[in-house]
């Protein structure tokens, strides 16, 4: 079978994809109309055309700026149904999608409009396309310690919905050390954790989000590999890494793909698992960031197929559902 073939037919989980990131433009355009919201582009193309982006930061004036034109349940309904659709098109049989509670919040909309959208659309998921998922509530690190709390207040009634919490938004001059408190809480609420850290951020920020936060998982830590003792360790304790190929590519966090870092992890023993990010602004979803690292990287069937090994691994369903799926992996 050829490696594009293994790509496309591989079961696969995806750990680090934002559901406000997967907002296409048409999709864009199609929720403004309906609720009456002017947007400053006139076009798709134009609106593509916008997204170059040179740092995290970049991208996040234009990911926030986008999502302003959510407003009703139904919106976020359809966001997420749209991108359940890629997920089956990609054979992405699970997936842990971040929300962005604090972006809708902030902006006067109820806790429950957004999230009950997004909870229909992953129940309908299950029955209608058999894709299997949990929701992560993640915290805007450039926001306060206080909003971060009132956030988790906010999910209680919640709670049994929601698998866990992460951490997002601007990475360098917010460390994990600002959320300690807020992780602690959640911990002790039942939650599970995760963060982005060693994106753009030195490796402190990774140690700091596995000392600090205790993080069931990190996202991106692509950074890890300048610190050889925190490699060690990320390789001792199977600490997954959700890496995101072509975010780090559109980010400027790599300058080629070539460059990137994700196979020489892997063949260190690192639990690499790959993903899309934001797919609606980097350029693709999980089949085209596999593709996209196999052509650069010439990786090996074997390669693909343990990093679809990892990605089952480091997700949060049962051992059973995860033995289920590695078994057929193992079977190509
Ligand atoms: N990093 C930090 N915050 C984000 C990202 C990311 O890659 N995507 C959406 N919010
Ligand atoms: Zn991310």
């Amino acid at each position: 079978m050829s490696n594009l073939a293994l790509i496309k037919n591989l079961p696969k989980a995806e750990l680090h994809v934002h559901i406000e990131g997967t907002f296409e433009p048409e999709l864009m355009f199609a929720i403004a109309k309906r609720n009456q919201i002017a947007i400053p582009y006139s076009s798709v193309e134009e609106v593509k055309n916008a997204y170059n982006f040179h740092n995290l930061q970049s991208f996040l004036d234009i990911y926030y700026a986008g999502a302003n034109v959510l407003i009703h349940e139904q919106d976020f309904y359809d966001l997420a149904w749209a991108y359940f659709e890629k997920c089956a098109t990609d054979n992405v049989v699970h997936t842990e999608i971040f929300f962005d509670p604090q972006t809708h919040t902030e902006r006067g909309m109820d806790f429950a409009t957004c999230f009950n959208g997004l909870y229909r659309a992953c129940q309908d998921a299950k029955q209608k396309l058999n894709i299997s998922s949990h929701l992560i509530m993640c915290f805007l690190r450039h926001l306060s310690e206080e909003s971060a709390f009132n956030t988790l207040e906010q999910a209680l009634p919640f709670k049994d919905k929601i698998i866990g919490v992460g951490l997002d938004s601007s990475e360098v001059g917010n460390p994990p050390s600002k959320f300690e408190r807020v992780f602690a809480r959640a911990r002790e609420l039942g939650f599970l954790t995760v963060a982005h850290a060693g994106e753009e951020g030195d490796p402190d920020y990774v140690w700091q989000a596995l000392n600090l936060l205790k993080v069931n998982r990190i996202d991106h830590g692509v950074r890890s590999e300048e610190d050889d003792k925190l490699m060690q360790r990320l390789i001792a304790e199977q600490m997954p890494l959700t890496v995101c190929p072509l975010s780090n590519l559109k980010l400027c966090v790599v300058k080629n793909l070539t460059d990137h870092n994700i196979k020489r992890m892997l063949n260190q023993g690192v639990c690499v698992t790959v993903n899309s990010d934001d797919p609606a602004y980097f350029g693709g979803y999980m089949n085209d960031n596999f593709i996209a690292i196999d052509t650069a990287l010439n990786l090996t069937s074997d390669e693909l197929k343990q990093l679809a090994i990892n990605s089952f691994n480091a997700s949060f369903i049962s051992d059973d559902e995860k033995q289920y799926w590695i078994s057929k992996i193992k079977a190509y």
